[in-house]
C-alpha cells in the first residue's frame, strides 16, 4: 500500500519523505487554510520535494470552470494530480482532464456506485473517505472492501485511495483490504511507529543494560 500524506505542511512532509515514507501528497481546500499559504505557491513548493503524486483540489462547482482550473493547477508540476469533487460536474472534468493526459483524484466519495462512475470517467485515483462515514456511525472500512470488490471484478484500473484516514486501526485495515494508497495526516503515520510493548521492553532493556555497565560507543 503507498502512503499519501494528508496536509500541506511543509515541513511534515519533508520529514517524513526524507525517510522514505510519502508515496504522495494530499491537500484540499482546509488543509491550504490550515497551511496560511497561497495554493499556487506551496504547491509548487510540496511537487519539488516529493517526486509522487500531489493531489490539488478545483475549488470551482462547474464542469468548464473546473477544467480551467485543473489545467491550471496541473500546470504547477508533471507529477500535480487534479482533485475534483464527486458531483457530476466533477465526473464531466474528470473525463476532460484525464482524456488529456492529467492525473485526476475524484474525492468526497462516499459510496460504491459513486467510486463506479469515477472509474468509468476514467479517476486515476478514487478518495472515499473513511473517517466521515465513521462520524455518521457507517463503516468506512466497508466502502473500502466494497469498491475492492467492485474494481476487481471488472479489473478497473482507477486507484483506490483511502481518505480521511485517522487512527492506526483504519491504516491496518486498508492493508488489509488491499486499498492501493492510504492518505492520512504526518501524526497518524508517525503513531503507526507506537506499541505499548515496545516501550515497555525498551525500558526493561534500558534498565538492565544500565545495570551491566557497560558502553558501546
Ligand atoms: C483526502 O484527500 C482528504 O484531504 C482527507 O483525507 C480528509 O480527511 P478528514 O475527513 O480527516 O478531514
Amino acid at each position: 500500500m503507498k502512503f499519501f500524506v494528508d496536509t500541506a505542511d511543509v515541513a511534515a512532509i519533508a520529514e517524513l519523505n526524507d525517510l522514505g515514507m510519502v508515496d504522495g501528497v494530499t491537500t484540499n481546500p482546509s488543509l491550504i487554510l490550515k497551511s496560511g499559504r497561497d495554493i499556487l505557491e506551496v504547491t509548487k513548493e510540496i511537487c519539488s520535494i516529493v517526486s509522487g503524486p500531489v493531489s490539488a483540489e478545483v475549488v470551482a462547482l462547474k464542469a468548464d470552470e473546473m477544467i480551467a482550473e485543473g489545467r491550471k493547477l496541473a500546470s504547477i508540476a508533471p507529477n500535480i494530480a487534479v482533485k475534483v469533487p464527486l458531483t457530476w460536474d466533477g465526473l464531466k472534468t474528470c473525463k476532460v482532464l484525464s482524456g488529456e493526459g492529467f492525473m485526476v483524484n475524484v474525492t468526497l466519495c462516499f459510496s460504491a456506485n459513486q467510486a463506479l462512475l469515477a472509474a468509468k470517467a476514467g479517476a486515476t485515483f478514487i478518495s472515499p473517505f473513511v473517517g466521515r462515514l465513521d462520524d455518521i456511525n457507517l463503516d468506512g472500512l466497508d466502502l473500502i472492501a466494497d469498491i475492492r470488490t467492485i474494481y476487481d471484478n471488472y479489473d478497473f484500473k482507477t486507484q483506490i485511495l483511502a481518505a480521511s484516514v485517522r487512527t492506526v486501526n483504519h491504516a491496518k485495515e486498508c492493508a488489509l483490504i488491499g486499498a492501493d494508497v492510504m492518505t492520512a495526516p504526518p501524526a497518524v503515520i508517525k503513531s503507526m511507529a507506537n506499541h505499548i510493548l515496545t516501550d515497555k521492553g525498551l525500558e526493561q532493556f534500558m534498565a538492565d543494560w544500565a545495570k551491566t555497565g557497560q558502553k558501546i560507543l
